[in-house]
């Protein structure tokens, strides 16, 4: 299994603006766009390049570009809309796929109630964002399904990790490597994470 936490001063200030109650909606969301450019540059850091032959306007010469189809990035909705907004401004290209999931209030289990998938997954990186690893159920959850529809090689990242929801998502898929900006304490006992920054859904998108 691989974590990393990405202690950038930049995505640390940030995250701490974001965790703050008194920010607001419009803040909230352009922070995360922000923090999500951040993660991927690392996210993305391993990406094989390969030489092609270009013309500057003084001389030929062979320039790295990054070799293979375009990766997937896959938002849980709905906070992971945030995350995926933030990647697809770096990387415009990629394929987007949706998984939409939430969590069942009283049993914390995550619920599917829409997936649409890029039909060539199988030949793709896949990237799942979601700004909250909790209890992970929603997290696990969605590598599963991913799994299931032939995804050879994915990659999850976060903004938010509780420690319990570390464990439970390794245990499950240590083949999958995780990103995320900090593991905070621990989960209270409504499997929100404390400190934690609230709901993120609600606060992206100003819902209660
Ligand atoms: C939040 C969050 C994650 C999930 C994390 O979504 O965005 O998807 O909870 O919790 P877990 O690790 O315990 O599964 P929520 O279910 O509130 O749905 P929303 O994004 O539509 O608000
Ligand atoms: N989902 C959230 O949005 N926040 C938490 O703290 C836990 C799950």
């Amino acid at each position: 299994m691989t974590i990393t936490v990405v202690d950038h001063p930049l995505v640390q200030h940030k995250l701490s603006l974001m965790r703050d109650r008194e920010t607001g909606t419009a803040n909230f969301r352009r922070l995360l766009r922000e923090i999500a450019m951040l993660l991927g540059y690392e996210v993305t850091r391993d990406l094989p390049l390969e030489k092609r032959h270009i013309e500057t306007p003084l001389a030929g010469t062979e320039a790295p570009f990054i070799e293979g189809k375009k990766l997937v990035v896959v938002p849980i909705l709905r906070a992971g809309l945030g995350l995926a907004d933030g990647l697809l401004e770096l990387m415009p290209q990629a394929r987007v796929g949706h998984v939409g999931l939430y969590r069942d209030p009283e049993t914390r289990a995550a619920v599917e109630y829409y997936c649409k998938l890029p039909e060539d997954i199988a030949d793709r990186l896949v990237v799942v964002c979601d700004p909250m690893l909790a209890t992970a159920n929603s997290a696990i959850a969605a590598v599963d399904l991913l799994k299931r529809a032939g995804a050879p090689r994915i990659k999850f990242m976060c903004l938010l990790a509780a420690p319990e929801g570390v464990r439970a998502f390794t245990e499950v898929h240590p083949d999958v490597p995780l990103w995320t900006a900090a593991i905070d304490r621990k989960l209270d006992d409504h499997a929100y994470i404390l400190p934690g920054l609230g709901d993120a859904g609600d606060r992206l998108y100003g819902t209660k």
